[in-house]
């Protein structure tokens, strides 16, 4: 059922790679609910996906951006400024990748080329998306930016390793830059901390299977899907959330603030062995 919740605003979309990317679910529901959008993704992962296939469905162009590239920004803010005749209304940074993950090194034993390269992607990519906007005056009043992160940023997760250091960061441009920003041109930016989803980036991380299951018990409601989390951004895009900014906003069915459920303690208690384990 559709709203109308983003009639008539416009909208840049980051990170769809293919119909399992959150973004892809995000880009599908901002159309539906009346949003013209431009999808953006690296000129690899438009070859790799199936990106081409969205943007028929959802009537819209592809414009091909490293994100870690301000001239590449600059060239998809213009152009999306082009196509929209005016500015863009909402921005989804949907984008995460570490070297280190996809290589299997231990945080104890990290690559610092890649470290960079993590940090990079996942995070400053989202303060040169910010700084390409502003310099350009790309982003309408009142407009809204919404990145996604996890909740490995404020607690240690397993296996999540430098992605952690990642998201923290991200999440502090989002205050840093929400400041600024909202204090100049009155654009908000708040960041989502999604459930374990299963996708291309979450699926990289080690024990996912198990991470996913964990938190299915611990949260009172059940993991959040990539579908719900898309409906969360559209509330955020649009204008019933006007004043809010600056945010860390949890969509983990509950996970942040549970310490131990009766069904993740079930669950322990069959297998219990005295702890010898060291990780
Ligand atoms: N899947 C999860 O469990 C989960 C949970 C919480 C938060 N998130 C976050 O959600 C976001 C989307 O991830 P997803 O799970 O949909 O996986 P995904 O693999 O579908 O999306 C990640 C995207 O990042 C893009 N990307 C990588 N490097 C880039 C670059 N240099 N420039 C532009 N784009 C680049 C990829 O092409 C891909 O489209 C990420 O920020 C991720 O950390 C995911």
């Amino acid at each position: 059922m559709s709203y109308n919740l983003l009639k008539g605003k416009k909208g840049i979309i980051f990170g769809a790679l293919n119909e399992m990317s959150i973004a892809w679910k995000v880009a599908e529901l901002a159309v539906a609910e009346g949003a013209e959008i431009v999808l953006t993704n690296t000129l690899v992962s438009i070859r790799m996906g199936t990106i081409d296939e969205l943007a028929k469905k959802c009537n819209a162009q592809v414009i091909p951006a490293d994100a870690t590239s301000p001239e590449d920004l600059e060239v998809l803010f213009t152009k999306s400024m082009e196509i929209f005749g005016g500015k863009i209304d909402f921005v989804l940074h949907s984008i995460g990748m570490s070297p280190n993950v996809r290589k299997g090194l231990p945080y104890d034993e990290l690559n610092y080329e890649y470290l960079k390269k993590t940090l990079d992607i996942s995070a400053i990519s989202f303060h040169k998306v910010l700084q390409t906007a502003k310099k350009l005056d790309a982003i309408a009043e009142w407009g809204s930016v919404v990145a996604l992160t996890y909740a490995a940023a404020q607690r240690t997760m397993y296996e999540y390793n430098d992605m952690a250091d990642a998201k923290s960061m991200l999440e502090s441009i989002a205050r840093s830059f929400g400041y600024i920003y909202g204090r100049e041109k009155g654009v908000r930016i708040n960041t989502i901390s999604q459930s374990p989803t299963m996708t291309t980036a979450g699926s990289g991380v080690k024990g996912f299977d198990s991470l996913i299951d964990f938190s299915e018990r611990m949260s009172p409601l059940g993991n959040a899907t990539a579908e719900e989390c898309a409906n969360y951004c559209i509330t955020l895009f649009s204008d019933l959330t006007k004043k809010v900014t600056m945010q860390n906003l949890f969509h983990d069915g509950g996970f942040s603030s549970m310490g131990m459920s009766y069904r993740a303690m079930s669950q322990y208690n069959k297998s219990f062995n005295p702890c010898d384990c060291k990780e």
